[in-house]
């Protein structure tokens, strides 16, 4: 197989062989006329000219090669206290079921569907039978608000919805219809059909002519079989936050993901066919989409759907449960979720219960992993614990530890080394090479491999200017950190204004949209301060109109309320403080990273630049009312 160092050389020197030779394990319809199409614009194509059917791959091909009996996917749901098993058999036929619904509602190749659904089976199934047919399901995670749902309907501008009557968190149902109906009513691109899937825990009144249950549908269903579609063809979108109020719509085309999820199963996890792999996260995100549903499915793994939290459902042995009950060879979740088991449990008293004698790796990501955690996990459970980075943008991890080619030393706080395809450098502004050790904008050199996002929906403008215009041939990952001696990558913070909460990406700027449109606001910035838990949280810093002299308490409940309402509970937004003024430069820019450093007690300099630097006394005695700047 070749060691790490040649692999990934290969990888840079000849990607066209190598990505050739793993795509030799997939089903296609047609070959590619060129494995990398480095004419193609805004950015290089993966397996130009081929045609297949991801569905396919990752369902039929097991049940045509002999797996139809094993389980595909567990549904674990400690919330409702049902479980649910369902082989490759039956995910057939659910799947080719829910796409001959889709058929018979209109959806063609090339259509999109939205997907707004709590982590219950259906979802995958939904997912899936959408590329059954060739059409592009979005997936919009169910703690964001209708106002959210609303921007992501107008943007990828699907005819059908499919949903679910509720979500449940701890302690509360969350009914869907009203906020699937607020978010139709909001958006200006008229949506026809809604399926909900019906759940015990909530009723609801479906419209005539336009809302249909799932299950009776399904029961009446033509099944549909795979369609051929171009391997360069969307899968699906996936928005994610960028700077501003409008999300980014991640393309993600069928063929480079296929061959690319395929290949991390193997290579990163280290897991084979009929393996249980479990990624506690939620559908909604783009761990959700490769390693709950497409990554598992398409190596022939069992995957499990776990509709709970780490903590309180019942307790904080409830991921010890679930590994030692099925078998989990591998779990994949954000470090936030340890933090929390720790904080609960810090002995590791659960632990005792349970034996974890399948499982070989804990895998983390979806935010920098403090080392402290790792030692945690890794003391607690005797077992390897590998960070790896990645974003929505690339789909699988840029950086990790290949417990499959070759299981590297581990460096805590260093998600490891570049993986094969990712020519990853660090970067001065001036766009030269920083030397190891030291700091600078961390970008992938193009061409990226095959799962990458090739543009935006509908935005190849917006695709170049946030990502290819700052440095030319490079894709900007809106990371900084640096390379050390021996090439591990650290990646130590954003360089823009996006947040990471509880694994969760947030805008800090979508926020700062949302409290500005409250009507006693004159301006106001939102910065993410760090958290023991979650590991960032939203601030906010309010200056009223002129005039407004209502009480403080009553605002700043209003503004949560607000964020709440438009962005959804899972933008965690409930601190804030008003403030007299702003601290901002000469030329009128917020100085937000002197005030996040403020904020954690980190040293700080005082800006060269800064307008007025007494505001920054100001700023920093608010903070200090709220428990921060110590
Ligand atoms: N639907 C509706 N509301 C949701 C939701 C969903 N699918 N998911 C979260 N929320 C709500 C929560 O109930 C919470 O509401 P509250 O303000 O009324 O308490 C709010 O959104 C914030 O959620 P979260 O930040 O997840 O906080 P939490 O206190 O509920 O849980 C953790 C904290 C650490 C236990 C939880 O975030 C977790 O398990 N994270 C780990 C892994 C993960 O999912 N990572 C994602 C990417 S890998
Ligand atoms: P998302 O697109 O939601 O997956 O978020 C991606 C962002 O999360 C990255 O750009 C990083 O800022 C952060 N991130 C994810 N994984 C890691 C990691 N292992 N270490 C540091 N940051 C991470």
């Amino acid at each position: 197989m070749g060691t790490y160092n040649e692999l990934y050389q290969q990888s840079i020197s000849d990607p066209d062989s190598f990505w050739a030779k793993a795509a030799e394990d997939l089903h296609w319809y047609k070959k590619w006329n060129k494995v990398l199409d480095l004419d193609a614009t805004p950015v290089p194509r993966w397996f130009e000219g081929a045609e297949i059917n991801t569905c396919y791959n990752a369902v039929d091909r097991h049940v045509e090669s002999g797996r139809g009996e094993q389980i595909a996917l567990i549904y674990d749901s400690p919330i409702t206290d049902q479980q649910r098993s369902i082989s490759y058999n039956e995910l057939q036929q659910q799947v080719a079921s829910f796409a001959g619904v889709l058929k018979k509602h209109g959806a063609n190749k090339g259509d999109r569907v939205i997907i707004y659904m709590p982590m219950i089976p259906e979802a995958a199934i939904a997912m899936l039978a959408c590329a059954r047919i060739g059409v592009i399901h979005s997936v919009v995670f169910g703690g964001f608000a209708s106002n959210e749902l609303a921007t992501r309907i107008d943007d990828a501008k699907p005819d059908i919805i499919v949903s679910a009557y509720c979500g449940i968190e701890p302690g509360r149902v969350i009914e869907y219809k009203p906020l699937l109906d607020g978010a139709i009513e909001q958006a200006s691109h008229k949506v026809s059909t809604c399926i909900l899937k019906s759940r015990a825990q909530a009723s609801c009144e479906l419209i005539d002519g336009r809302d249909f249950d799932w299950d009776g549908e399904v029961a009446a269903s033509e099944p549909a079989d795979c369609v051929p579609v171009a391997a360069t063809d969307p899968l699906y979108i996936l928005y994610t936050s960028g700077t501003t109020g409008q999300p980014k719509g991640v393309i993600r085309d069928n063929g480079g993901h296929a061959v690319a999820m395929h290949w991390t199963m193997k290579n990163i996890y280290n897991v084979d066919a009929g393996d249980v792999y479990w990624a506690a996260s939620d559908v909604g995100w783009v761990v959700g989409h490769s390693y709950i549903v497409y990554g598992p499915l398409l190596k022939g793994c069992t995957t499990i759907m776990y509709e709970g939290k780490p903590v309180g459902t019942p307790d904080p042995g409830a991921f010890w449960r679930v590994i030692s009950e099925h078998g989990v060879k591998v779990l994949f979740t954000a470090p936030t979720a340890f933090r929390a088991i720790k904080k609960e449990d810090p002995d590791g008293e659960y632990l005792k219960k349970y034996d974890l004698s399948n499982m070989d790796a804990l895998f983390l990501a979806g935010e920098r992993c403090d080392p402290d955690t790792l030692f945690w996990a890794r003391d607690k459970l005797q077992k390897p614990v590998i960070d790896h980075w990645w974003q929505t943008e690339t789909g699988w991890a840029i950086a990790a530890n290949p417990m499959g080619i070759e299981p590297m030393e581990i460096k805590p706080g260093s998600p490891t080394v570049s993986m094969p395809g990712y020519d990853v450098q660090v970067l001065s502004e001036e766009g030269e090479q920083m030397p190891a050790g030291d700091m600078g904008n961390i970008v992938i050199k193009l061409p990226m491999p095959p799962s990458c996002l090739p543009s935006l929906w509908g935005n190849d403008q917006r695709f170049i200017d946030a990502y290819l215009s700052k440095y030319q041939g490079y894709y900007l990952t809106g990371d900084a950190g640096f390379k050390d001696e021996d090439g591990y990558l650290w990646i130590m913070s954003r360089t823009d204004d996006v947040i990471n909460v509880a694994g969760h990406r947030l805008s800090t700027g979508q926020m700062e949209e949302v409290l500005s449109g409250h009507a006693d606001v004159a301006e106001c910035a939102v910065i993410g301060v760090d958290d023991d838990l979650k590991g960032q949280l939203p601030l906010g810093l309010i200056v009223l109109k002129s005039g407004v002299e209502r009480e403080e308490a009553d605002i700043v409940k209003e503004v949560v309320q607000r964020v709440r309402d438009q962005i959804g509970p899972v933008a965690a937004f409930k601190i804030a403080r008003i403030v007299k003024r702003l601290p901002k430069t000469r030329s009128g820019k917020l100085l937000r990273g002197t005030m996040v450093k403020i904020a954690n007690g980190t040293e700080w300099k005082m800006p060269a630049t800064i307008d007025d630097p007494a505001i920054l006394d100001e700023i920093s005695e608010a903070l200090k009312a709220l428990g921060y700047a110590k």
